[in-house]
């Protein structure tokens, strides 16, 4: 058995679990825009709709970085070697949980809908944090690791 591919196997699938979930979550936000930021007779169901997305969308995202994190553990661990590159790494993504996490309780759960365009785009500086910590990780990963 060839434990470093299997390893690696599973470190890039639950990552790319977890991308595509935030992936699929940025077009779910742009198609229900124009509900939420709309008049208010719509607001209601679709609010619910993505109330139920996100959950869904947050236990699949859950357990793909949960994964994503253990196994790059243990590769680092049996196969790797703890080089400045990894720390870098790990320090990212501590970084990615501390930005994304605090934007969320900062900026979009007090969001009521409908709201103003201007105020539904923080959803997608949400985005924006998130994919240039992806873009960062994925630079040191490919480039310096
Ligand atoms: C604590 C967190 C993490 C640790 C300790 C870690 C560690 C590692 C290690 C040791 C490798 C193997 C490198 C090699 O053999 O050249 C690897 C590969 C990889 N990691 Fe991570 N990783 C972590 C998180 C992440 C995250 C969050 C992402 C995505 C954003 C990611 C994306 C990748 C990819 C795409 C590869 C494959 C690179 C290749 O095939 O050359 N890792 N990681």
């Amino acid at each position: 058995m060839d434990w470093f591919s299997l390893l690696k196997f599973i470190h890039v699938t639950s990552f790319a679990a977890w991308f595509g979930t935030v992936f699929a979550s940025l077009f779910v936000l742009r198609t229900l825009q124009p509900e939420l930021t709309g008049p208010p007779e719509n607001t209601a169901l679709h609010q619910q709709l993505l109330k139920k997305f996100i959950q869904l969308e947050t236990k699949v995202a859950d357990a793909g970085f949960k994964t994503a994190v253990i196994s790059g553990l243990v590769l680092a661990f049996f196969f790797y070697g703890w080089s400045v590159w990894i720390f870098v790494k790990i320090g990212l993504v501590i970084l990615q949980v501390i930005f994304t996490m605090s934007y969320i309780i900062k900026a979009i759960q007090p969001l009521t809908y409908p709201c103003s365009t201007d105020k539904y785009r923080k959803w997608y500086k949400l985005f924006a944090i998130s994919f240039t910590m992806f873009a960062l990780i994925l630079l040191v990963t490919f480039f310096l690791l």
